[in-house]
C-alpha cells in the first residue's frame, strides 16, 4: 500500500557546457531523497531535465558552427552528456523533459495565451540593465557595484519592446506564501527573499525577447519568443502532461512536493514560479528547498572561472557509490561545502573501507572461519549487548527523522555511528577469543549475528546513498528480499537465525592518499602527450607556407563573441593586417599591443562573427586542469616586422 505521491524535481539543467561535480550534487541530493521516499513506500515521481532555449545557447551553437539544436543535442545526448551522466551516477529519475520538446513547447505557447487572456501578460518596453550569461534583467538597486548580483559579471543596457507579467500584482500573496514557514527551506532563505526582493517592491517581469531568436516563440506575436525562465519553471507541470496530451498524471503528481534548487535560483522558484502559478489559477508546490554550493578553493565552481571537477573522473575512478555516499555525507544539504580531494579520500578511507567495507568483511570472514558460513545463533542476551542493539533498533527513527527534514548529512552520520559502535563490539566482544572455548561457540554466534544484524540495518538505511554496494552487501551478509526494507529496518532480529553468509569482493579499497593526490595532480595537469611526429613534407612544401613576424598594433575583443579578439597587426607590407584568433579567454587584449608574434599569411581569408581574418597567429595548446589553454608564439622584440620564418 502506497503511503501517498512523493513528486520531486532537480532544477533542469543549462546545457551550456558539460556538467561538473556542482550540479552532480544537486541531482545526487535529490536522488538519495527520491529513493529514501521510495523505501518508505510513497509513489515516487522524480524529475530531471534541461533548460535548453536562451540567447547564451544561440551564441555558444553560433561559436562551435552548429544550430542550437544541434549544440545542445550534442549535450544532452552525446558522449559523456547529461544523460550519460546521470546514468553513471546511477540516478533514478522517472521522467527526463527537454524543454525543446513538442510537448513541452506547445504547452508554454498555450500557457503564455492564458496569462496573456487573463491580463496578467501586457505588452510593453524594457529597459533596463541585463546580464547575458545569466539571462536576467536587474533593476539599478539590485546590482552589486554595478554588475550582476547573481554571477558578478558586467551587465549592459538594454532595451526592447517586450511582453511584462505582472509580478507586482502577486507581491502580497507571494509574501505571504513565504511566509508560511514551510513552503521555503532553510527557513534563513525566506527573510533573504523578503527583503532583498519582495520589501523593495516586486517589478513587473519582463518575459519576451525579440533580440534573438533561440526561444519559444509566442504564438500570437511572431518575432517574440518566451523568456527562458518561464519556459524553464512551468517544466514541473508540463512534464506531467499540464496543458499538453503527452502525460496524463498532472493531476495525480501536482502540487509537487519538493523542488530541490541552488541557492541562486531560489529567487525565481519562490517568487516567480508562485505567481506564476497564481497567475494560471493552479496550486502552489509544497517547498522549495534550497540547497548550498559545493565550492573550490572558496569559490562557486564554474568553467568560466576554470575550477570545475569532472563527476566522471572521479566516479570512473573511485566508484559512484562512493562519490555519491561523499557528496551527501560530507556537505549539510542546506549549506555550502568546500570539494578536495583529501576530504574525498579521506572519507573513503575512514568511512567506507574502515568503518563499513572492513567491518562487513571481518564479520563473514569469522561466520566463514568459525562456522564454515552458517550461523545458528540462539540470540541470548548479555548486557554487553545491550548497546549496540538497542542503537541499532532505534535507528531507523533518528534516521527518518534527518531525512525527512533534508538531513542527508545527518542522516548518514546516525547510520555510521552505529557502525563505529559496531567496530567497538567487535573489539569488547572479542570473537576470536571466544573462538579457542568450545563452549563459548553459541555465545561466538549471538556476537557474529548481532554483528551482522547491526551491519544489516545500517546497509537498508544507506541504500538511498549506495544502491549498488548495498545489494553487494546484503548478498555477503547473506540477507533475503524480506529483511532488505524499510519495514525490517525497526526490528533487530529480523534476519533469519540460521543465515547463511557469502564472501565477496571487497567492497572498497583502501587508497594510499599521498600517492593519489599526486596521481590526480597529474591527470588534471599531464605532461604533454608525445604526440607522434606527422609525416615528412619537402622543403618546397614548407616552403609555401608564408610564416611572419607580425607586431601587435591594435587588440580588442569582438563583440559578442567570448572568444575572439581582433588583432590590427604590422606585417611589413605597410597596410595593417586583420586577423582574428580564438584566444579571448587566455589574453586581455590591452596586454598584447606592440607584442611580436607570428602568423600564416597565406591561409584563405575565413569570415568569423561577421569579420575577416587574414591568416592565423601561431600558438600552442596546452592542457591545464582538464582544459585546453593557448600560449602565443612571442618573439624578441627585436626581430622586425614582416621577416620570414625559415
Ligand atoms: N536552468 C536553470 C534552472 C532552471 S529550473 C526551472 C539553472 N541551470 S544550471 O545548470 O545553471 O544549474 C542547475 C543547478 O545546479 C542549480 O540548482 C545550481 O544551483 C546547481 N549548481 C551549479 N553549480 C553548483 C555548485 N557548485 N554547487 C551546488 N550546486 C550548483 O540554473
Amino acid at each position: 500500500m502506497s503511503k501517498g505521491k512523493f513528486y520531486i524535481t532537480t532544477p533542469i539543467y543549462y546545457p551550456s557546457d558539460k556538467l561538473h561535480i556542482g550540479h552532480t550534487y544537486c541531482t545526487v541530493a535529490t536522488d538519495t531523497i527520491a529513493r529514501y521516499k521510495r523505501m518508505c513506500g510513497y509513489d515516487v515521481m522524480f524529475l530531471t531535465g534541461t533548460d535548453e532555449h536562451g540567447q547564451k545557447i544561440e551564441e555558444k551553437a553560433k561559436e562551435a558552427q552548429v544550430t542550437p539544436q544541434q549544440f545542445v543535442d550534442n549535450i544532452v545526448e552525446g558522449p559523456k552528456g547529461v544523460k550519460d551522466l546521470w546514468k553513471l551516477m546511477n540516478i533514478s529519475n522517472d521522467r527526463f523533459i527537454r524543454t525543446t520538446d513538442d510537448y513541452h513547447v506547445e504547452s508554454i505557447q498555450r500557457i503564455f495565451k492564458k496569462m496573456y487572456d487573463n491580463g496578467d501578460i501586457y505588452k510593453g518596453a524594457y529597459k533596463g540593465m541585463y546580464c547575458t550569461p545569466c539571462e536576467s534583467f536587474w533593476t539599478e538597486s539590485q546590482l552589486v557595484d554595478g554588475k550582476c548580483p547573481d554571477c558578478g559579471r558586467p551587465v549592459r543596457y538594454a532595451e526592447e519592446e517586450a511582453y511584462f507579467f505582472k509580478l507586482s500584482k502577486y507581491a502580497k500573496p507571494v509574501q505571504d506564501l513565504l511566509e508560511t514557514g514551510t513552503f521555503l527551506e532553510p527557513a534563513s532563505r525566506v527573510n533573504e527573499m523578503i527583503n532583498n526582493f519582495i520589501k523593495p517592491g516586486l517589478e513587473d517581469l519582463c518575459v519576451s525577447r525579440t533580440s534573438f531568436k533561440w526561444g519559444i516563440p509566442v504564438d500570437f506575436d511572431p518575432g517574440h519568443v518566451v523568456y527562458v525562465w518561464v519556459d524553464a519553471l512551468f517544466n514541473y507541470a508540463t512534464g506531467m502532461g499540464y496543458l499538453n496530451d503527452r502525460y496524463d498524471d498532472y493531476d495525480h503528481y501536482w502540487p509537487a512536493d519538493v523542488h530541490m534548487v541552488g541557492k541562486e535560483i531560489v529567487r525565481f522558484h519562490s517568487i516567480i514560479w508562485p505567481a506564476m502559478l497564481m497567475s494560471v489559477g493552479e496550486p502552489m508546490p509544497k517547498k522549495v528547498f534550497g540547497h548550498g554550493w559545493l565550492l573550490l578553493d572558496g569559490g562557486k565552481m564554474s568553467k568560466s572561472k576554470g575550477n570545475v571537477v569532472d563527476p566522471y573522473l572521479l566516479a570512473e575512478r573511485y566508484g559512484t557509490d562512493a562519490l555519491r555516499y561523499f557528496l551527501m555525507r560530507e556537505f549539510p544539504l542546506g549549506s555550502d561545502g568546500n570539494f578536495s580531494n583529501e576530504a574525498l579520500i579521506s572519507r573513503i578511507n575512514t568511512d567506507l573501507a574502515n568503518d563499513f567495507g572492513n567491518l562487513l568483511s571481518r564479520t563473514v570472514s569469522m561466520v566463514e572461519k568459525y562456522f564454515d558460513g552458517k550461523l545458528i545463533a540462539d540470540r541470548e542476551s548479555d548486557p554487553l549487548d545491550d548497546d549496540l542493539v538497542g542503537m541499532a533498533s532505534s535507528l531507523r527513527d533518528r534516521y527518518e527523522n534527518e531525512m525527512d527534514h533534508f538531513g542527508t548529512q545527518a542522516a548518514a552520520t546516525e547510520v555510521f555511528k552505529v557502525l563505529s559502535r559496531a567496530n567497538k563490539y567487535v573489539d569488547e566482544t572479542a570473537p576470536w577469543v571466544l573462538a579457542r572455548d568450545p563452549e563459548k561457540k553459541p555465545r561466538l554466534a549471538t556476537v557474529l549475528y548481532n554483528l551482522l544484524e547491526a551491519l544489516r540495518i545500517c546497509v537498508v538505511l544507506l541504500q538511498p546513498y549506495m544502491p549498488d554496494t548495498c545489494v553487494k552487501a546484503f548478498e555477503q551478509i547473506g540477507a533475503p528480499e524480506a529483511v532488505r526494507t524499510w519495514e525490517s529496518a525497526s526490528e533487530f532480529g529480523a534476519l533469519p537465525a540460521d543465515v547463511a553468509v557469502v564472501k565477496g569482493d571487497t567492497l572498497f579499497p583502501r587508497i594510499d592518499m599521498e600517492k593519489e593526490l599526486e596521481e590526480l595532480e597529474n591527470l588534471n595537469n599531464p605532461a604533454p602527450a608525445a604526440e607522434p611526429v606527422l609525416p615528412d613534407v619537402t622543403i618546397d612544401d614548407f616552403a609555401k607556407c608564408d610564416m611572419r613576424v607580425v607586431k601587435v598594433l591594435s587588440c580588442e575583443a569582438v563583440k559578442k563573441s567570448k572568444k575572439l579578439l581582433k588583432f590590427s597587426l604590422d606585417d611589413g607590407s605597410g597596410t595593417p593586417r586583420q586577423i582574428l584568433s580564438g584566444i579571448a579567454a587566455f589574453y586581455k587584449p590591452e596586454d598584447l599591443v606592440g607584442k611580436t608574434l607570428v602568423a600564416i599569411l597565406n591561409l584563405p581569408n575565413r569570415k568569423m562573427m561577421g569579420q575577416d581574418s587574414c591568416g592565423m597567429l601561431l600558438s600552442a595548446v596546452k592542457e591545464e586542469n582538464g582544459e585546453e589553454k593557448l600560449h602565443l608564439l612571442m618573439l624578441d622584440d627585436a626581430i622586425p616586422a614582416g621577416y620570414r620564418l625559415c
